[in-house]
C-alpha cells in the first residue's frame, strides 16, 4: 500500500461574522499519495486557500482530522511545520530586500552557517533562472518573477511536502511552464505536491490525481481523463465561410457527433461537444462539410474547460464565491 503524504477527513473550517456564516470548508477528505503531485480545483470562494491553509497549520480546523507524513495539523503542528513548504496565493517575501537577501535570510533562519546560506541561495537562484536579478529588490520583479522567487523561498529547506497555493495564477506561459517544470523536478526527487488552481488545464498537465471542490466540498476526485471523460472530449468550434451555409453545416456536424449544435452570436461560428470516445467522429467532420460544398475557413478541437467540467458535475456553471455564506438571522 501506497504510504500517504496527507490525509484528511472531515476537515471543517466555518467563518461567523455577526451577520453571516461561511462554510469555507465543509467536510473535506482527501488522501495525497506520497511521491505524487495532487490537484484541488477550484473556482473562486471554493475552500481551496482555507483547506492548505489548515494543512499546513496556520488554520485551526474546526472539525475533522489531518494528518501530514503521519502527523496530526494540530497535535503534531511542530513536526508538520519542518517537513512542509507552503507558497502562499500573495507573495510572502520581504520586497525591500533584494532576492539573494531573501533567500539568505531564510537559510539563516533555517540554521544555515553563513556561507551554506549564500551558497544555497546561489543555487536556487540559478535553478529558478534568477540569477541576474538577484541583487535587485523583490519590488523591481515582474509578476512572474515574483512567483518564482516566492516558490524559491519555500524551497530553502527542500521539504518533503510542499503546497502550492495557485502557483501559476496571474503568469504567462512560459513563466507558468517554468514552474511545471520546477514542480516536476521536485517531485522526481521524491517531494509530494499538494497545489490548488482554478485551471484544469493546469491540473491535468500536473496532478496525478485531482479533486475538484465547490462550496467547501469535494465534488468530484479522479485522474484528469477520468474528470474529463464526465464531461466529454472537449468541444469542436468552427466558422463557415458563407452565413447562409451555417445552418447546413450545423446539420452535417450535429449528425457526425450525434450531440447537439449550439450557434454563435455572430452569422458564422458554431460548436458542440465532442461525445466521449468521439475522436472519429470529429475526424469525419470536415470531410462531410467539403462533400457538401461548404467552406470551413476556421476549426478547432478545444478541451473542456473547468466550467464545463463543473456544468457536468453539479448542473450550475461556475459561480463567484461566497455561495456557501447564510446569514445569520
Ligand atoms: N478569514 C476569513 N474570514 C471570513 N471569511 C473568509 C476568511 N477566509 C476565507 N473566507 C471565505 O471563505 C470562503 C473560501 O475562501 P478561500 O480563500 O478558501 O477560497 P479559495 O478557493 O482559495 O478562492 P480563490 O480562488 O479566490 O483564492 C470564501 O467565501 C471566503 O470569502
Ligand atoms: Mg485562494
Amino acid at each position: 500500500m501506497t504510504e500517504l503524504a496527507v490525509e484528511a477527513e472531515g476537515l471543517v473550517k466555518h467563518f461567523t461574522t455577526r451577520k453571516s456564516v461561511t462554510r469555507a470548508v465543509d467536510g473535506i477528505d482527501l488522501a495525497v499519495p506520497q511521491g505524487s503531485v495532487y490537484g484541488v480545483l477550484g473556482p473562486n470562494g471554493a475552500g481551496k486557500t482555507t483547506a492548505v491553509r489548515m494543512l499546513a497549520t496556520l488554520l485551526r480546523p474546526d472539525a475533522g482530522t489531518a494528518r501530514v507524513l503521519g502527523h496530526d495539523v494540530v497535535e503534531d503542528a511542530d513536526a508538520v511545520r519542518s517537513a512542509v513548504g507552503l507558497t502562499g496565493q500573495y507573495a510572502s517575501v520581504d520586497e525591500d530586500l533584494t532576492g539573494t537577501e531573501n533567500l539568505v535570510m531564510i537559510a539563516r533562519l533555517y540554521g544555515f552557517s553563513a556561507a551554506g546560506a549564500r551558497a544555497r541561495s546561489a543555487e536556487l537562484l540559478d535553478a529558478f533562472g534568477l540569477s541576474d536579478a538577484g541583487a535587485r529588490p523583490v519590488k523591481t520583479y515582474s509578476g512572474g518573477m515574483h512567483r518564482r522567487i516566492d516558490l524559491a523561498a519555500s524551497l530553502v529547506m527542500s521539504p518533503s511536502v510542499l503546497f502550492l497555493d495557485e502557483p501559476t495564477t496571474g503568469l504567462d506561459p512560459r513563466s507558468r511552464n517554468q514552474v511545471w517544470d520546477i514542480v516536476r523536478v521536485l517531485v522526481d526527487d521524491g517531494a509530494t505536491v499538494l497545489l490548488t488552481t482554478q485551471y484544469l488545464e493546469e491540473a491535468d498537465a500536473l496532478a496525478d490525481r485531482i479533486a475538484v471542490i465547490d462550496r467547501g466540498k469535494v465534488i468530484a476526485e479522479g485522474t484528469a481523463p477520468e474528470l474529463k471523460s464526465s464531461v466529454g472530449e472537449g468541444a469542436l468550434s468552427l466558422h463557415v465561410a458563407d452565413p447562409a451555409r451555417r445552418a447546413e453545416a450545423a446539420e452535417i456536424v450535429e449528425r457526425a457527433l450525434g450531440t447537439p449544435v449550439v450557434l454563435d452570436n455572430d452569422s458564422t461560428g458554431l460548436s458542440a461537444r465532442v461525445p466521449q470516445e468521439g475522436a472519429d467522429a470529429v475526424a469525419g467532420v470536415l470531410p462531410a462539410l467539403v462533400d457538401a460544398g461548404i467552406a470551413v475557413p476556421e476549426m478547432s478541437l478545444g478541451q473542456p474547460s473547468l466550467d464545463e467540467v463543473f456544468l457536468a458535475l453539479t448542473g450550475q456553471p461556475v459561480d463567484d464565491a461566497d455561495t456557501s455564506t447564510e446569514e445569520v438571522a
